[in-house]
């Protein structure tokens, strides 16, 4: 063999060549966009630790809906940020049709109609007073989180979120069994329709920083490694979504996304469901960071990252990038 060079630069020599060969593309409605709201009107609350993202009151968020949709950007994942006052160890506030999120979801559905899918966390953190995403109880091994009673609870929070007119409830609490029994609650009342966007493979980790002060999320004694996997592990996620598949979830969720590409890949490769990547708070800020101080070009570095993602197997991805990315044409 004289003379033979397998040239792959051949298909790189131009940027159309390599438009036209290229494997994986992002749009707008690739993009779940999250979303903080807060009691109150007129509120544009900036959070320090994510730069360019701002809890809202549910008049502004509207706003911000508003433009989002104009992005093509069709998904928003609404979280709840509540007052101290309103907590309490059983997280009663998740499951009253007057508070923050069922507000907002109806104000949302009432604006936007269909044009606009909504999606609500479903999760005992923001509510309860000690801020563990189930309800405590203390036994002869110590206080625990207590996983049945949390379920009764989450259900009838996801069933409260219905009632406002969510298209998916997304529980990310991570308690054995929360999709099967959510599944139940819905149908039984009627509430067949409504989808669940399972955080399936949700492990526990520091880069869920940032999103603990924006939703005034964190526990207030030890960590929540008792629930959210650990992040050594890649086998147990199959286990995990085998199981949520069972019980009656319509998405995915792997969380977070960079550190866990590899998981969101064999995620893809073992269902058939939709799978779903969360860019998580940690992640986002992490980025902001580095172009701050000049480290990287942030339009390419936003690009990349989020091409990554979406190359490893995701179809949607929630991500607070995406609105920023959009609007400035870093897409
Ligand atoms: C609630 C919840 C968390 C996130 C989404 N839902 C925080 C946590 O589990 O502590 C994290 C999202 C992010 O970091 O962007 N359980």
């Amino acid at each position: 063999m004289t003379n033979i060079i397998q040239r792959p630069r051949r298909l790189r020599s131009s940027f159309v060549l390599r438009d036209a060969i290229a494997e994986t593309w992002l749009r707008p409605t690739d993009f779940i966009a999250p979303f903080f709201v807060v009691a109150g009107e007129n509120i544009t609350q900036p959070i320090q630790a994510l730069p360019n993202i701002n809890r809202f009151s549910v008049d502004m968020w509207l706003g911000q809906l508003e433009r989002a949709l104009n992005l093509g950007v069709k998904t928003a994942l609404i979280f709840g940020v509540l007052e101290a006052h309103e907590k309490d160890a059983m997280a009663t506030s998740a499951t009253n049709p007057n508070s923050l999120m069922p507000t907002a979801i109806r104000a949302a559905r009432a604006a936007f109609g269909q044009d606009i899918t909504l999606i609500s966390d479903v999760c005992l953190c923001t509510h309860t007073d000690h801020g563990h995403c189930g309800l405590l109880q203390q036994t002869a091994r110590g206080t625990i989180i207590d996983n049945d009673s949390s379920l009764t609870q989450l259900a009838a929070m996801a069933l409260t979120h219905a009632q406002a007119g969510v298209d998916l409830v997304a529980p990310s609490d991570m308690m054995d069994g929360r999709i099967g029994f959510i599944r139940q609650a819905l149908d039984s009342h009627g509430f067949a329709e409504v989808g669940i966007l399972s955080y399936a493979v949700k492990f526990s980790s520091a880069f869920y920083g940032p999103f603990r002060e924006a939703a005034g999320s964190s526990p207030s004694f030890s960590d929540r490694a008792t629930y959210q996997m650990d992040f050594r592990n890649a086998r147990e996620a199959l286990r995990e979504i085998a199981l949520d598949t069972s019980e009656g979830a319509d998405l995915l969720m792997v969380k977070p996304a960079l550190a866990y590409l590899d998981v969101i890949a064999r995620v893809r490769s073992a269902t058939v469901l939709p799978v779903v990547a969360y860019n998580v708070s940690g992640e986002y800020a992490m980025l902001k960071a580095a172009a701050a101080i000049g480290a990287l070009d942030e339009a390419r570095a936003v690009r990349e990252t989020l091409t990554g993602i979406k190359r490893a197997g995701a179809d949607l991805i929630v991500s607070y990038h995406a609105l920023e990315a959009l609007e400035k044409g870093w897409l």
